[in-house]
């Protein structure tokens, strides 16, 4: 029997008002809490705090964030717009390393703009674009874990850092869409996930979807990676991205530089699952990519553990993987290398 590859939750979704409904992921795996979101400043908070996150799914949520700004008030059409300006504006403030929050907002401000002109309902306009913006994600989802089925053969362990999952996206994620797609065709898959220092979304998020769609997956730390692809019975890494530079340079969670630094050592293929919304052609290089750096009391107390001594901490949320450590962009315009990669122009 074949098997669905989508999971039977979802980690946002529109309330009969068009409030929206989010997965407190902070709380994760020790709690499932659905919030109400019903103002711009509720969904520009949960962003900045990782109560939804993911590239695409920030991408995803705040505009939908951006429509409770059109939401039928009284305004005039010039009033309403000004709000949705602003409160794009806000929500593009809270995280500037995934390219997919200003890419979903730049749409946003287009049809908001196109809106007002045409004389059409604003906030019904923008709920449509939200909603596309959603399933049009979704639908790259499953053309992505298309494009990386050949990765993950019968048998294979695929070792993953972070969450670029259902969680993650608005769909069966990135990084672990393959993964998904090759359980639901009954093949046997293993991943190694690794815990994914400071706010743990392997151990906590990654363990916890996979664990919920009956994929057996093993946690590491992520001082662990190097011995555990010495053992030599990882087939592949795949990870998610929040920005591909134009050069093919990849930003993605704090640690993947690492990992391929390491699966290069160990000759095992390290691949970048992405959508094209998270490719920026206006980015030439790593270098240019801006670097969120987060509180200090993130690394003070992962783990649960405190450190008691205080002393200076940096704490960057992302890092920059050289293209030249990366096998294979794997992408809902398929398989890709650094050369290819100018075919996601859209
Ligand atoms: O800080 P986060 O949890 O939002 O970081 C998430 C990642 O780095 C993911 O790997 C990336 O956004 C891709 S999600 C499909």
């Amino acid at each position: 029997m074949t098997q669905l590859a989508a999971p039977p939750w979802s980690p946002i979704g529109w309330m009969p008002d068009h409030t929206i409904r989010l997965l407190d992921q902070t709380l994760l795996p020790n709690e499932e809490r659905y919030l109400t979101i019903s103002t711009v400043n509720q969904m520009a908070e949960a962003i900045r705090l990782l109560r939804v996150r993911g590239a695409p799914l920030i991408g995803i949520s705040a505009a939908m964030g951006a429509t409770l700004a059109a939401r039928p008030r009284g305004d005039s059409a010039d009033g309403a717009l000004k709000n949705v300006l602003r409160a794009s504006d806000d929500l593009q403030a809270t995280r500037p390393t995934a390219v997919n929050l200003a890419w979903a907002l730049e749409r946003v401000r287009r049809r908001a703009r196109a809106a007002v002109a045409a004389g059409e309902d604003l906030h019904a306009a923008l709920v449509t674009e939200a909603t596309a913006i959603w399933d049009e994600d979704r639908a790259m989802c499953e053309l992505i874990g298309e494009a990386g089925l050949h990765l993950v053969p019968d048998g294979a362990t695929v070792l993953t850092h972070c969450n670029a999952g259902a969680l993650a996206t608005g769909g069966i994620g990135t990084a672990l869409a393959p993964i998904y797609r090759a359980h639901a065709s009954g093949r046997k898959v293993n991943v190694v996930a690794d815990e994914t220092r400071p706010l743990l979304q392997g151990s906590r998020l990654t363990a916890w979807e996979l664990a919920r769609a009956g994929i057996p997956t093993t946690v590491i730390t992520d001082g662990m990676v190097a011995s555990r692809l010495r053992r030599g019975d990882i087939a592949c890494v795949i990870v998610g991205a929040d920005r591909i530079a134009n050069n093919g340079d990849v930003a993605n969670k704090i640690g993947t530089y690492t990992v391929a630094l390491a699966a290069r050592s160990h000759g095992v293929p390290f691949y970048v699952a992405a959508p094209r919304s998270t490719f920026d052609p206006a980015t030439p290089d790593g270098a240019a990519i801006p670097i969120e750096e987060r509180l200090p009391d993130e690394v003070r107390s992962s783990g649960g553990g405190v450190n008691a001594v205080r002393v200076e901490v940096w704490n960057p949320a992302f890092d920059v993987t050289p293209a030249e450590l990366i096998a294979g962009y794997i992408t809902d315009a398929g398989l890709l290398t650094r050369d290819t990669l100018g075919s996601l122009r859209s």
